[in-house]
């Protein structure tokens, strides 16, 4: 039983099932999703933050001039005035995406992972500018995450590509995808593809902090399988989180799921954006170096190495030049736990702020190590060096694994005398 023995059928094209997942903020880089594309499957994108993204890949310099242009309010807690230029954000998506897909080789496809929690301070309009830059540089799919997504479809009805462009949303439960079909249907929208994601996946979770060890992704693909049988919809169905081997997903597949959507395992690629060192210490990883918490203001948990950086920040709130979690009012948890502990803050000591953290810093330097459940396991994967540090396989080498392996049996990519940084 293995993962090549079935194709995903997406209108007319017929794809190798195999998703690689949307990781922001740059982890699931340009390259990575080209390899998936150009092996036959499904490659993601992800537009978070992607004015300074758009920084990091073509000097551009949007992030400096916004924080010059509010320079000014940089000590205010009230962050109300810091607006996104639609234009910039317009413009860095369609950079973005024309810069991925002129380079597709393959048959795949490449998808863009759009966040609804990205409220940006004015989460229609931004997310529409989003949204219609991606379809305007020629986007394949986009991937309606972190949200239920009530109101996406309506910002971009009256765009050209409607029913052209594939529409895929990811749901953790029934009721998500109830509510945002009712929805679809007054629109005659129907998504393309559904991604269920379960309790062990990487980034923000669609579960409670306290009670996602109780869910199980094979119970939630069932019950949506069935729901979508007497619906009479035929809708592929993509699960995701803690697929870890090809035989996993093959089992997915036998259920009648369409594919699968995986990430953990591509985070410690040569492709994959994280830094060097931030990739051995996610090979390192023990089950116990990672948690799922409540430090993310965009107010869902989320999974990470308990070793992140990003929780011993007590930084001033980064609003100005990033500001991606404001609320429409200018609002984000972190600023006021920031403004909490300031003004408790006592002489000479170290502030410490625990319940929340600033996200958009944490993401952009690569100081949040999000992850998945199965990091702990991603040893297996590779080889050691003769130094004691980790060969990263190349995404190749992970995704033919996904492809062809079977009996749970993992296929570790051929040895490297030198170290690759
Ligand atoms: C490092 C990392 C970052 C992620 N970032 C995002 C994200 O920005 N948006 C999103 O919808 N899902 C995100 N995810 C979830 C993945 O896209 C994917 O659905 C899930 O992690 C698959 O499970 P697996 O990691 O166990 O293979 C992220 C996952 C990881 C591991």
């Amino acid at each position: 039983m293995k993962v090549d023995n079935y194709r995903l059928q997406i209108g007319s094209k017929e794809y190798v099932p195999i998703v690689i997942g949307g990781m922001g903020v740059n982890i699931s880089t340009t390259e990575l999703a080209l390899t998936a594309e150009t092996l036959g499957g499904i490659g993601h994108i992800s537009d978070a933050e992607v004015c300074y993204v758009c920084d990091q890949i073509f000097s551009t310099s949007y992030t400096t001039r916004k924080r010059k242009k509010y320079s000014y309010n940089a000590n205010n807690p009230d962050k109300a005035d810091v607006c996104f230029d639609l234009d910039d954000v317009f413009e860095a998506q369609k950079t973005y995406v024309e810069h991925t897909i002129s380079q597709k080789s393959g048959n795949g496809a490449i998808f863009m992972n759009c966040m609804e929690k990205l409220t940006m301070r004015n989460s229609s309009e931004t997310l529409r500018a989003r949204l219609s830059a991606a379809m305007e540089a020629g986007i394949d799919g986009l991937t309606l995450a972190a949200g239920l997504n009530l109101r996406t479809l309506d910002l971009i009805k009256d765009h050209p590509r409607f029913h052209d462009v594939k529409i895929g949303i990811i749901i953790s439960s029934m009721r998500a995808l109830n509510i945002f079909l009712k929805r679809a249907y007054k629109l005659q929208r129907i998504p393309n593809y559904i991604i269920v994601e379960g309790p062990l996946a990487g980034g923000h979770l669609g579960f409670s902090p306290d009670d996602w060890q109780m869910y199980d992704l094979k119970t939630i693909v069932k019950e949506v399988l069935e729901f979508l049988k007497n619906e009479n919809l035929n809708i592929p169905v993509i699960p995701a989180g803690g697929i870890f081997t090809g035989t996993d997903a093959a089992e997915f597949l036998q259920l009648g799921a369409s594919a699968v959507q995986v990430a953990t395992r591509f985070t410690i690629t040569k492709e994959s954006g994280l830094p060097y060192e931030v990739k051995q210490h996610y090979i390192n990883t023990e089950k116990d170096d990672i948690v799922v918490n409540t430090v993310s203001p965009t107010g869902y948990p989320m999974r990470m190495l308990k070793k992140s950086p990003v929780l011993n920040y007590s930084m001033k709130p980064n609003c100005e030049g990033l500001g991606y979690l404001l609320d429409n009012k200018g609002k984000c948890g972190y600023i006021d736990s920031y403004y909490k502990a300031l003004s408790a803050r006592e002489e000479g000591r170290r502030m410490e702020i625990t319940d929340q953290t600033c996200l958009c810093t944490g993401m952009a330097k690569y100081d949040c190590w999000t992850c998945g459940d199965t990091t702990y396991r991603l040893k297996e994967t590779t080889n050691k060096m003769p130094d004691g540090s980790w060969q990263l396989p190349s995404a190749a080498d992970i995704f033919t694994d996904y492809q062809f392996s079977e009996d749970h049996l993992i296929q570790k990519p051929s040895p490297e005398e030198k170290v690759n940084s």
